[in-house]
């Protein structure tokens, strides 16, 4: 929790997005296949990073829910969203790990009358939970049947990219990432469509799938 209240500010400098990062949000985003209109839950949503591409997605009458636990890194969020003056997104501060979903429910029925969301999304968030089974369960329980997942995590680069392992484990390592972690099974084992695509060197893992 401190290294994300401390780095909140520096946090979209010195991720390493431009170089790394921003390629698996949009490769996911791509691959989320959202409609105009859908209610998106982004878990660990940080500084918002994610939302306006998935804005750019979902249109004027979709909505973004992003939910991440510390305040810090949800300012900084909170700025971006009046400083683009997007008034489809709601910010919730919350512990992914004992959110009850009654509370996703209750923004979903007022900003779009119904009570479950069109996706879920996360990126760079599961391997740092302390633990990502409660959260995979939080998106079993809110995203409605045949609706949309996708899980963006880390790995170690393989193969010649393999090199660059020491850097991630260092970036990793700062961000309080687990990279043996693979949060992404679960969506694998659950969606009989996932697609699975892996990004720089194999250290960026890209799953989507639809939920039966
Ligand atoms: C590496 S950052 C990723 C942020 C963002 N998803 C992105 O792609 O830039 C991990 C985020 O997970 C949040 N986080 C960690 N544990 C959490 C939990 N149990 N509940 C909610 N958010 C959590 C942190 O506060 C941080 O903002």
């Amino acid at each position: 929790m401190k290294r994300y209240t401390a780095g909140a500010r520096l946090y979209d400098v010195l991720s390493g997005e431009r170089l790394v990062y921003r390629a698996g949000r949009v490769a996911g985003i791509a691959a989320l296949r959202l409609g105009r209109g859908d209610i998106v839950l982004d878990l660990g949503c940080g500084t918002g990073l994610n939302l306006p591409l998935l804005l750019d997605r979902v249109g004027a009458d979709g909505h973004v829910i992003g939910v991440d636990r510390s305040p810090s890194m949800l300012a900084v969020a909170r700025d971006r969203v009046r400083s683009n003056g997007w008034s489809n997104v709601s910010l919730l501060e919350a512990d992914v790990l004992s959110l009850d979903p009654a509370q996703i429910t209750s923004i979903t029925l007022r900003e779009g009358g119904r009570p479950k969301v069109d996706a879920a999304f996360s990126t760079y968030a599961m391997s740092v939970f302390d633990d990502w089974m409660p959260a995979w369960t939080l998106i079993r329980d809110v995203v409605r049947p045949g609706g949309r997942a996708g899980i963006v995590d880390m790995a170690l680069p393989t193969g010649a990219a393999a090199v660059f392992a020491p850097l991630a484990r260092l970036a990793c390592a700062a961000g309080g990432a687990d990279l043996a972690a693979r949060p992404w099974r679960a969506l694998e084992r659950e969606a009989a469509d996932a697609e699975h695509t892996v990004h720089r060197g194999g250290h960026i893992h890209v799953v989507t799938g639809t939920l039966p």
